[in-house]
């Protein structure tokens, strides 16, 4: 069939999607149709959609936009880079600028291999994990999202209520063998971890952990019992640190926390927007991707056609070159505090049980008692859900775009006045909500 005629129009826009795109969307959720829209483009805190209308934008594609969009610096490096070429697949100036300052920047950072996509660097630190234990299974906490390959989609969701550490799948597709390679234990809960790596640490090539689970911070200890846990078993710790990499500090959770792993896997903030992922280290995991090795069952291989182009490089570097600035860690903490602090005055003025959890510029309402604070998935399952869903459409209708029922981000294009004007939006939201 021949595609319609083409169109600016936000309605012929939305039906071609509807009709070429499955469930006219281009990820795992989808908006009522009086608030649906299609992105014309952002800047700053905003986006625009092809009607016109304006958003306060708390998705940033999901968190990479931690500058804002359309950053003066990064249009201008990807500007200058992309008359020069935009792949090679072979060594480039940026890409290896790039390499030398994230291990400048990262604690556990030796060596460093570029991949496009977070799914990638996580499946792929695993693959290492692997290849130098000579172990298969990984050991992974309920709820933490991994990206989306086979062993990621396994025991992330409330539907999955298995035992410990027992996985079931959370969509279809995923092979018996790869669920049978997860084992999955409660985050926070150091006890119960302990007890599963005491049955099967001879098995355990790696633990992998997001340090900030979702907006749950760790407690106390949890990632130093982790660390030592790891330690003593021979199994490779590794961080994902997609979302939490040079957001929550310049050399991300491991910084913030104070725990360093034996891996880590960077994506989203490391070039604010561009199509860039990573697997840093320790020199003697990474150089299992040695292509010396080449041949034998002792390489890993991690790379794809477009992996470190310099084009995505050149934007690490430009971003790196803001986030390193001084000052730009504070005001990214003090935005979310005001975010958080904002949400839940709100929240209690009107007698609603609401927490807003989240560390750094991260901010997730939940709609649970205060006093039953949330440290774990099965914790989550506790809130209302579905309140917290209608609570993003509303904000939706009002101009504030948010990931109904999900996290916030916060970029440091992002106003005390972008902040006042949804907190106020947000007041009115959780009446009708
Ligand atoms: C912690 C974490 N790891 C990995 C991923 C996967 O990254 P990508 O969507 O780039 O594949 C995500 C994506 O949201 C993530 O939040």
């Amino acid at each position: 069939m021949r595609p319609a005629a083409r169109s600016t129009s936000g309605a012929d826009l939305l039906a071609s999607a509807a009709r070429y795109l499955p469930g006219g969307s281009s990820w795992m959720w989808s908006l009522p149709p009086d608030l649906a829209f299609v992105v014309d483009r952002g800047e700053g805190s905003r986006l625009w959609d092809t009607a016109g209308r304006a958003y306060i934008d708390y998705v940033l594609g999901s968190g990479p936009v931690l500058l804002g969009h359309a950053h003066p610096a990064l249009v201008a490096a990807v500007q200058a880079q992309v008359e020069k070429g935009s792949t090679f697949q072979w060594l480039s100036e940026p890409m290896v600028r790039l390499a030398e300052l994230i291990c400048e920047a990262v604690p556990c950072a030796e060596m460093i291999r570029f991949v496009s996509t977070g799914t990638e660097a996580t499946m792929l630190a695993i693959r290492v994990a692997r290849v130098f234990t000579g172990r298969e299974k990984v050991l992974k906490f309920e709820g933490g999202w991994h990206g989306i390959h086979d062993y990621a989609m396994v025991g992330n969701w409330a539907g999955s209520e298995a035992p410990y550490p027992a996985a079931r799948p959370d969509i279809g597709g995923i092979p018996k063998g790869a669920v049978e390679s997860v084992l999955v234990a409660p985050f926070n809960d150091l006890a119960t971890t302990e007890e599963i790596v005491a049955l099967h640490g001879r098995e355990i090539a790696a633990i992998i952990v997001e340090p900030l689970q979702r907006a749950i911070p760790p407690r106390s200890g949890f990632l130093q019992g982790l660390r030592d846990l790891s330690r003593r078993h021979g199994i490779v710790l590794i961080f994902d640190e997609v979302v939490t990499g040079f957001r929550l500090a310049w050399g991300g959770a491991q910084e913030f926390y104070g725990v360093t792993p034996d891996l880590a896997t960077y994506g989203k903030a490391l070039t604010c927007g561009f199509s860039l992922a990573a697997i840093a280290g320790r020199a003697d995991l990474m150089e299992t991707a040695n292509p010396a090795r080449k041949g034998t069952l002792d390489w890993a291989l991690l790379s794809g056609t477009l992996s470190g182009n310099p084009l995505a490089c050149a934007a690490g570097l430009a971003a790196l070159g803001e986030l390193r600035k001084p000052g730009v860690y504070a005001r990214l903490a003090q935005l979310g505090t005001s975010l958080r602090d904002g949400i839940t005055a709100a929240a209690r003025r009107q007698g609603i049980p609401l927490q807003a959890l989240g560390e750094g510029p991260i901010a997730q309402p939940v709609f649970l008692d205060p006093a039953r604070p949330v440290a774990s998935e099965r914790d989550l399952r506790a809130a209302d859900g579905t309140r917290a869903t209608r609570l993003g459409l509303e904000l939706i209708r009002r101009g504030i775009f948010v990931t109904p029922g999900g996290k916030m981000y916060l970029s440091l294009a992002h106003s005390d006045e972008d902040i006042a004007q949804t907190l106020q939006a947000l007041d009115d939201a959780l009446r009708v909500s």
